[in-house]
């Protein structure tokens, strides 16, 4: 009896997923395709969000800072079709004062100093639309009983004001924190949890799924190459090798960090392990590049195997230049090489070493 439940449980979660994959399928471009993966179990969070987007219901969305949260928020309202805005509050970013009115907003001279007329709060803003509370479990436990009122009721008055407002919002939170603790230890309301979480997703975090760093990176680095304006063609084998040692505390927005300094401080076509931070390039020894173009990318007709090389080295040249703030004999140490091989090689390469004395990495 037992199994057979276990085996009809099984069974419900392939039907979701392939329900959510044929209609994924049959829709051309969804806002979910800008949510990049290839594992299993994301593209079943995928197709439970795509699923669940149209209806009303309440979405909680949890995983680590940078997983990819408000991504997969905003592709929830773009899907419902619902004709409003998409209003997100950052409960941990208002001071506790101030949260109050900006959910509700505030009447014609509720307070001294309010502006006239009043002020609508992002229940108004949203209404048709979609709320996003970011950082749900750092909302202050008062105006949780508050927002349970509205979730209730679906109607709130503005601070200070004498008439109820009725909205049709839809709610979609997110958390990096595990409410059932916060519920344990009273700092969040159970019955709130209940009303917030009728759908919950719960993001993997990127060192469960190492299989999407090929992909991401991709992804990353053509995003970033329209915001920076370069034309990187992407990231060495070496290169991933090393990204997939790491384990991504700070999951995806780490990587697209990671990516978008090596993109600055690399004048190359291709993100060699040495323009990574020094934590992740420090993972291996350094030494001279495997391939750090893919075949399938060689410039075979126009270019000489020398021209390849060379312009490899130089690569490794200015990114060891680059991670060391243009100390030459750090980096000639790095590169493990003498520093008069390294003086002759930035002549021969003609390689302007003033930016790296002024570039401010990130890391430490
Ligand atoms: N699967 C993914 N595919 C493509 N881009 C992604 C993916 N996951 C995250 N990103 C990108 O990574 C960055 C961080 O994502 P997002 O802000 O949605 O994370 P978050 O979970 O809300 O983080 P935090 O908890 O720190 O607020 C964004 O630039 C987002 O576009
Ligand atoms: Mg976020």
């Amino acid at each position: 009896m037992k199994d057979l439940f276990s085996r009809m449980e099984n069974l419900e979660h392939e039907l979701t997923y392939y329900r959510g994959e044929y209609m994924r399928s049959h829709v051309q471009g969804t806002a979910f395709d800008h949510v990049i993966t290839r594992n299993s179990a994301m593209e079943s969070i995928k197709n439970q969000a795509y699923l669940s987007a149209q209806g009303s219901s309440t979405v909680l969305i949890t995983g680590e800072s940078g997983t990819g949260k408000e991504l997969f928020a905003q592709a929830i309202h773009e899907i419902s079709g619902r004709p409003g805005r998409f209003v997100k509050v950052n409960c941990a970013a208002i001071p506790e004062e101030l949260l109050e009115s900006e959910f509700f907003g505030y009447a014609d001279g509720a307070f001294t100093g309010a502006r006239k007329g009043g002020k609508p709060g992002k229940f108004e803003l949203a209404d048709g639309g979609t709320l996003f509370l970011d950082e749900i479990g750092d909302m202050p436990l008062a105006l949780q009983a508050k927002l349970l009122r509205v979730l209730q009721e679906k109607s709130f008055d503005r601070i200070g004001d004498t008439v109820s407002r009725t909205v049709d919002v839809r709610i979609v939170s997110a958390t990096n924190k595990h409410l059932e603790d916060l519920i344990a230890e009273r700092k969040f309301r159970e019955d709130l949890y209940y009303r917030i979480h009728v759908i919950h997703l719960a993001i993997p975090p990127l060192r469960e799924r190492k299989e999407d760093l090929p992909l991401l990176c991709s992804h990353l680095v053509q995003k970033l190459n329209k915001i920076l304006g370069k034309q990187v063609q992407g990231v060495t084998p070496s290169t991933l090798e090393r990204l997939q040692h790491h384990h991504w505390p700070g999951n995806v927005r780490e990587l697209e960090n990671v990516l978008e300094r090596a993109m600055n401080l690399n004048a190359g076509d291709w993100i060699v392990p040495e323009a990574l931070p020094a934590f992740l390039a420090n993972a291996e020894p350094l030494s001279l590049p495997a391939p750090p173009l893919l075949p399938a990318k060689l410039p075979a007709m126009t270019h000489s195997k020398r021209d390849v090389i060379a312009a490899a080295e130089r690569d490794l040249i200015v990114a060891a230049l680059s991670e060391c703030g243009g100390n030459r004999s750090l980096a000639a140490e790095r590169l493990a090489i003498s520093r008069s091989t390294l003086y002759q090689k930035i002549k021969k390469y003609q390689i302007e070493e003033r930016s790296f004395f002024e570039s401010k990495s990130p890391y430490p």
